[in-house]
């Protein structure tokens, strides 16, 4: 099978690639990717030699681009994970979230129509059910929730996701989308809550949390996520939803303790800044449906998961190092300024 991984130098795309060349190391991919901020090529150190590997630099967004790579390459699945993936910044700046993940995801389906793709995967988010109450413990997303967006980010990604499914209907695109809660694990970008607190706790500085913390988010590692796409992508239903997600919910201040407790770490560390506009207050999946139809089931409890990402990130210091240099510091001093 030839893949085409779009966003394949981010953290899930990338992370996807490394589990692909493992399970189905016959399978081709092609990684189309426009190294953005968030892109980075030394995530993918290890599969570059592949000869079933290759990397390519792009936009999603520029059409005839995109339609050349389909007319050379004759693709069998393409599978959407190119986006601006951060809710912070689609607050700031919401204009690169209509063009990357609308235009873009556009692009890639037109594409796809036109060369006959077998499967189109996109790539959604639990973020485009909105938000459940703190007080409900008994409310979880279904594939039925209604589609209600807070951000600017969640909004491109519902209007893609919505786009994707239009073209099952419309055009009979073999079109399958997956919603998916938070992700962490390795190769995760440190602007995200869970390495934004592993790389400062392990500097000793100030830790900032959101309003009073009491956000609460459904933790997935990455590599259960990378597994479910693989089930879906071979055995998931045409013109379906998939829900991920493997109820490990936490609170954002449980999940900073907990960070700070296995790095032992003091909680003074922590500042409660100023809330994020808008903030969706829970996130909680019922992945059923994913588990019943094709099996799936998460590997990872969230205890396991996070200890094992905190573990990464102590091994392999030079990948987070090169990136909070520059570009990323100016980010973070006009998002923070460093919790005064
Ligand atoms: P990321 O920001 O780490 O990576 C995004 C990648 O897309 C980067 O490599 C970037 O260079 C690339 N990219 C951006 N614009 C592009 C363009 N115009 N053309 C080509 N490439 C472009 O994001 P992530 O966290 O890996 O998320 C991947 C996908 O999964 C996104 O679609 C996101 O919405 C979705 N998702 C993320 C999570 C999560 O917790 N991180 C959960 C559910 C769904
Ligand atoms: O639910 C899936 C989504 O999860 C994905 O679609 C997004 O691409 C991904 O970025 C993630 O969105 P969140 O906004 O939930 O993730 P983030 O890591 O930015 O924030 C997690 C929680 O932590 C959220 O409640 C906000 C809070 N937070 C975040 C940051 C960056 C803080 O309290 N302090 C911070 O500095």
């Amino acid at each position: 099978m030839k893949i085409l991984v779009t966003g394949g130098a981010g953290f899930i795309g990338g992370n996807f690639i490394h589990f692909m060349a493992k399970k189905h190391p016959k399978d081709e991919i092609v990684n189309l990717d426009l190294l953005t901020y968030a892109g980075n090529l030394e995530t993918l150190i290890n599969v570059n030699e592949l000869p079933n590997y290759s990397f390519v630099l792009g936009d999603i967004s520029d059409r005839k681009f995109v339609f050349d790579l389909f007319e050379k390459e004759k693709f069998d699945v393409v599978i959407n994970f190119a986006a601006e993936s951060h809710v912070d910044r689609s607050i700031t700046n919401p204009e690169v979230f209509a063009t990357t993940n609308v235009l873009g995801t556009i692009s890639l389906l037109d594409a796809s129509r036109t060369y006959e793709i077998k499967r189109y995967h996109q790539i959604s988010t639990d973020e485009v059910y909105g938000d459940l109450p703190l007080d409900r413990k008994d409310l979880f997303f279904t594939e039925e929730t209604p589609i209600n967006t807070s951000s600017p980010y969640s909004s491109s990604k519902a209007s893609a996701d919505l786009f994707a499914l239009s073209y099952y209907r419309t055009y009979k695109l073999p079109v399958t989308v997956s919603r998916c809660s938070n992700n962490y694990g390795p190769y995760h970008f440190p602007e995200k809550l869970i390495p934004l607190i592993i790389t400062r706790a392990l500097d000793d500085k100030p830790l900032p949390v959101y309003g009073t913390g009491a956000n609460v988010r459904d933790w997935l590692h990455v590599e259960d996520h990378c597994c479910a796409i693989d089930l879906i992508i071979r055995k998931g239903r045409i013109g379906e939803v998939y829900n991920i997600g493997g109820h490990n919910e936490r609170t954002n201040l449980e999940v900073v303790k907990t960070i700070l407790s296995i790095l032992n770490k003091s909680d003074k560390l922590i500042r409660f800044v100023k809330d994020r506009p808008g903030h969706d207050r829970r996130y909680a999946i019922d992945a059923s449906k994913l588990e019943k139809q094709l099996g799936w089931k998460a590997k990872y409890s969230f205890d396991e998961g996070i200890a094992q990402t905190i573990e990464w990130y102590l091994s392999n210091k030079n990948w987070w190092e090169n990136i909070i240099n520059g570009e990323y510091r100016k980010y973070i001093n006009t998002q923070y300024g460093d919790c005064r």
